[in-house]
């Protein structure tokens, strides 16, 4: 047992993100974003319990939903040490499972206790994300062009050869014309921006940068991905209405503060999980056949930088004897 989150962790957490993805995928297609969450929590919290680590989570289900399980501040982990922040997201992208769409992830992470920064009430963030060659360069404080201009000299490319990819919400329209106005192209999407800044460190991704509005807990959960690619994140807090901004002023918070990455996780330790839960750019999702399920995960640690892509097959006798939650034929 020891103080520090170490490798050995790393696979047992693709264990976590496998089982709430095949759990997820039965309900792929069937219209209802709540079974397919439900499911994902079931399953994650079931397997999280056997996991060697004192963990809290920081990032949950959450201030949105006012989730009943892994909610922010449930110790979750078999209680031994290391004691570890921890970021879940059953599925990041469960409207886009429920509609059978591309893109869903099961996500989990975690780092050194008391690392992941809290965005309590305030659920959205105005992000930009960029991989590891164009690290450094960009300022969200800056005009949208600008960045682009620093994106694509870092990447030895014009703009127009930028791709940026957007979360297709009508806040993020100005985000929208302002990309166009630059002459690079655009990716929206309709969900799932932990997968949107992941893809700008993916070489063959075709994406070349994250900018808009999407949800503060992705926020910190893609940071600690972009901990172990060497890719950046840069965050600002964005209040809905005068009420989130009265509740920001009352806690003492700065919204006009750069949240940079290590704001996000302040951690050389950050472990990140993920499985596809429909397939997306990012991963495949989750395929049934009648003896076996086969999954596909990648996870990462930043203390090493090692980014590993993990393809499971697992036994269906084995899966569904298991008593894990959801992972049955329905
Ligand atoms: P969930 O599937 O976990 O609900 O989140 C999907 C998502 O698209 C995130 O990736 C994104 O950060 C957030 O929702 C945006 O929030 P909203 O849908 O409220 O605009």
């Amino acid at each position: 047992m020891k103080e520090q989150p170490d490798r050995n962790l790393a696979l047992e957490l693709v264990r976590v993100t496998e089982m709430a993805a095949i759990a997820a995928a039965r309900y792929q297609g069937r219209g209802d974003k709540n079974a397919v969450d439900q499911a994902a929590v079931d399953a994650m919290r079931h397997m999280l319990s056997t996991v060697d680590m004192d963990g809290i989570v920081i990032i949950g289900e959450g201030e949105k939903d006012e989730a009943p399980m892994l909610y922010n501040g449930e110790v979750v982990g078999n209680g031994h040490l290391p004691k570890v922040d921890v970021a879940v997201d059953p599925v990041d992208g469960t409207r886009l499972t429920a509609q059978g769409q591309p893109g869903a992830l099961a996500v989990l992470a975690l780092a050194e206790r008391g690392s992941m920064y809290a965005p309590g009430k305030l659920v959205y963030m105005d992000k930009i994300a960029v991989g590891e060659e164009a690290a450094g360069v960009i300022d969200i404080e800056a005009p949208v062009a600008h960045n682009l201009d620093r994106v694509a000299k870092a990447k030895g490319k014009s703009i127009s050869d930028l791709t940026a990819v957007i979360l297709d919400r009508p806040r993020n329209q100005e985000y929208m014309r302002a990309v166009r106005t630059a002459g690079a192209r655009i990716a929206l999407i309709g969900d799932g921006d932990i997968s949107g800044a992941i893809s700008t460190a993916k070489r063959d991704s075709g994406i070349d940068i994250l900018v808009g509005i999407g949800g503060s807990p992705e926020a910190v959960t893609a940071a600690c991905a972009m901990a172990s690619l060497r890719g950046e994140i840069q965050c600002k807090l964005w209040p809905r209405d005068d009420a989130e901004r009265d509740w920001a002023t009352n806690e003492g918070l700065d919204l006009d503060q750069v949240i940079t990455m290590r704001d996000l996780v302040n951690s050389d330790h950050t472990f990140f999980a993920a499985t596809g839960v429909t397939t997306g750019a990012l991963l495949q999702g989750v395929e049934f056949f009648g003896d076996r399920v086969e999954t596909h995960s990648v996870v990462m640690r930043s203390a090493s930088g090692t980014v590993r892509f993990v393809e499971a097959v697992h036994r269906a006798d084995r899966l569904y004897g298991s008593g894990i939650p959801g992972v049955r034929p329905r």
